[in-house]
C-alpha cells in the first residue's frame, strides 16, 4: 500500500497586539503532537503545522512552525493539495487586533478599546478553494470545542466545513492527556469518558485509514 500523508494542524495560534502582548485561545497542542506522533507510528508520512507550544515532535515528522492564524493558513495550503488525510486539531484563534502597535502599549489607567477582525477560517478556506488544487486529501478530521449543544453545533460545523469526522468535546481537555468526547462520522456516533489522548488518537487513525 502506498504511504499515506496525514497535515495536522495543532495548537493555538497567537495574534499580537505589541511586541509581548497577544490574543490567543487555550491549547496545549497535546491532541495534536500525540495524533502526529501515532500517525507516525502506523508509518504515515507526517506535516505538523503548529502554533505555539512546549512539545516537541519526534524528528520523522515534518514540523513548521508559526504563530498566527494567517501564518497556519499559508503553511497548510502549501501541503493540503498534496495530503491523503487532513486533520485540522488547531485552535485558531477567530480574531485579530485590527492594529499591531510596533512599540508596546503604555498603559495609563484608562481602559483600552482594541478593535479585533475576524481571522480566515483555515479549514473552510482550505476545503472552498479546493478545487484549485489538482486534489484535495480524501478524509477530513475536525474538533469542535464547545461549552453547550455540543452536539448540535458539531454536526452543523461538520457539514459547513465538509468534513468527514469531527471529535466533539468540552473545555475540561484542555491541557489533559485525557478527554471526554464524542467521535462523530457521517454513519456514527462514538462517546467516550476520560479517554487517554493516545487511545483516541488510535482511533481516529483508524477510522480514518479504514474509510480511505
Ligand atoms: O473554531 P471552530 O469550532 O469553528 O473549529 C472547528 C474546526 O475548524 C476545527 O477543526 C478548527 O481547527 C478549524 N478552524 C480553522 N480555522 C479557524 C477556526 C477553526 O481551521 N479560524
Amino acid at each position: 500500500m502506498k504511504k499515506k500523508t496525514v497535515l495536522i494542524t495543532a495548537g493555538p495560534t497567537r495574534e499580537y497586539i505589541d511586541p509581548v502582548r497577544y490574543i490567543s485561545n487555550g491549547s496545549s497542542g497535546k491532541m495534536g503532537y500525540t495524533l502526529a506522533e501515532e500517525a507516525d507510528r502506523m508509518g504515515m508520512d507526517v506535516i505538523l503545522v503548529s502554533g505555539p507550544t512546549n512539545l516537541v515532535p519526534s524528528r520523522d515528522i515534518k514540523f513548521i512552525r508559526v504563530s498566527s492564524a494567517k501564518e497556519m493558513l499559508t503553511a497548510a495550503k502549501k501541503y493540503f493539495p498534496k495530503c491523503d488525510i487532513f486533520i485540522s486539531c488547531a485552535a485558531v484563534s477567530d480574531y485579530r487586533p485590527a492594529k499591531y502597535s510596533l512599540e508596546k502599549i503604555k498603559k495609563n489607567g484608562s481602559p483600552l478599546n482594541l478593535k479585533l477582525l475576524p481571522n480566515p477560517d483555515i479549514l473552510l478556506s482550505l476545503v472552498k478553494s479546493f478545487k484549485q488544487f489538482r486534489s484535495r486529501p480524501k478524509f477530513i478530521v475536525g474538533f469542535a470545542l464547545e461549552t453547550e449543544n455540543l452536539i448540535a453545533n458539531a454536526l452543523a460545523k461538520m457539514k459547513n466545513k465538509r468534513m468527514d469526522m469531527i471529535v466533539a468535546n468540552n473545555p475540561d481537555s484542555i491541557g489533559s492527556v485525557r478527554t471526554s468526547c464524542a467521535l462523530i462520522t457521517k454513519e456514527k456516533i462514538m462517546r467516550f469518558q476520560n479517554i487517554p489522548k493516545i487511545r483516541l488518537a488510535k482511533i481516529i487513525l483508524s477510522e480514518t485509514i479504514i474509510s480511505l
